[in-house]
């Protein structure tokens, strides 16, 4: 098996950046003097993106007291972060479901991700980090995967090898690719212009001496391993970079057992608000 790294490098500059209704969202609420009307109407424009904000504003999370049927009270019950984030978050969901060849693995990464990212948000409160950040850096942490599965043919081999071998995929990418899904995840999130806030932690997400220098990076590794040992997603459970993390974190046993039920819980409502292509 050979890959040739500059070449999935030179395809994944490919890989058109977020859908433009959600470029154009974000790009506008940038502007400090931006207007509430401009957004409602850009973004019912597109109604899937339209139901899709109504729906999460009516979901648990939210709990309106009557049911919300209209955009502009969508929005502003849902705040400005959370419509950033819920943008771009499915915006994401596109990627993952790009290649019907390899829907079966996107699909798992995608799962994973999803996973990942609303245990994140669980846990965000006990260290004081920001939930929607929180979230959103689990949706993208692994986005690195989905662009080796899009760059190239042999994604699915290095996954059975990581499976066989009972070890992580980062060790194995690394050898036969020059780089691993992390750095290359990191790398097309910066070319996207997404905050550095993102891309940063994503590049360093599988590097053990920034877990205890960054709160974020520690909870994402935590939570990783949390729904790797569900057995959701890819990888196997991996107890020493779970250790490593909750030296940091210091989350009680009850703590998190108390957290993945509630995961449970949430996982099997925005399951469906968050399927499909
Ligand atoms: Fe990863
Ligand atoms: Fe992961």
């Amino acid at each position: 098996m050979k890959f040739d790294s500059q070449m999935i490098i030179e395809k994944a500059k490919e890989i058109p950046p977020l859908p433009q209704i959600a470029t154009r969202v974000l790009s506008i609420m940038r502007k400090d003097d931006y207007s509430l009307s401009e957004v409602v109407y850009l973004v019912s424009k597109d109604l899937a993106l339209t139901a899709e904000i109504l729906k999460m504003a009516n979901s648990a999370i939210f709990s309106p007291k009557e049911e919300i049927k209209d955009l502009r009270h969508a929005i502003v019950i849902l705040g400005e972060k959370n419509l950033k984030n819920l943008l771009i978050a499915l915006s994401m969901k596109s990627y993952f479901y790009n290649d019907e060849s390899k829907i079966e693995l996107a699909k798992k990464i995608w799962e994973h991700s999803l996973c990942v990212a609303i245990l994140m948000r669980i846990l965000a409160k006990e260290v004081n980090v920001d939930t929607g950040d929180a979230f959103l850096l689990g949706i993208l942490h692994d986005i690195g995967k989905v662009i080796f599965l899009l760059t190239t043919p042999f994604y699915d081999e290095i996954v059975n090898i990581t499976k066989k071998s009972n070890t992580n995929s980062i060790e194995i990418e690394s050898n036969l690719i020059g780089f691993n899904h992390a750095e290359i995840g990191g790398y097309v999130l910066s070319k996207w212009g997404l905050p550095e806030l993102f891309y940063e932690k994503v590049y360093y997400h599988h590097v053990a001496s920034m877990y205890k220098k960054d709160d974020l990076i520690t909870l994402l590794v935590l939570s990783n391993c949390l729904v790797n040992r569900k057995n959701i997603g890819l990888n196997i459970f991996d107890e020493e970079a779970f250790n490593l993390a909750n030296e940091k974190l210091k989350f009680s046993d009850e703590l998190i057992s108390e957290a993945l039920s509630h995961f449970d819980e949430i996982y099997a409502v925005e399951k469906e608000l968050f399927e499909g292509a």
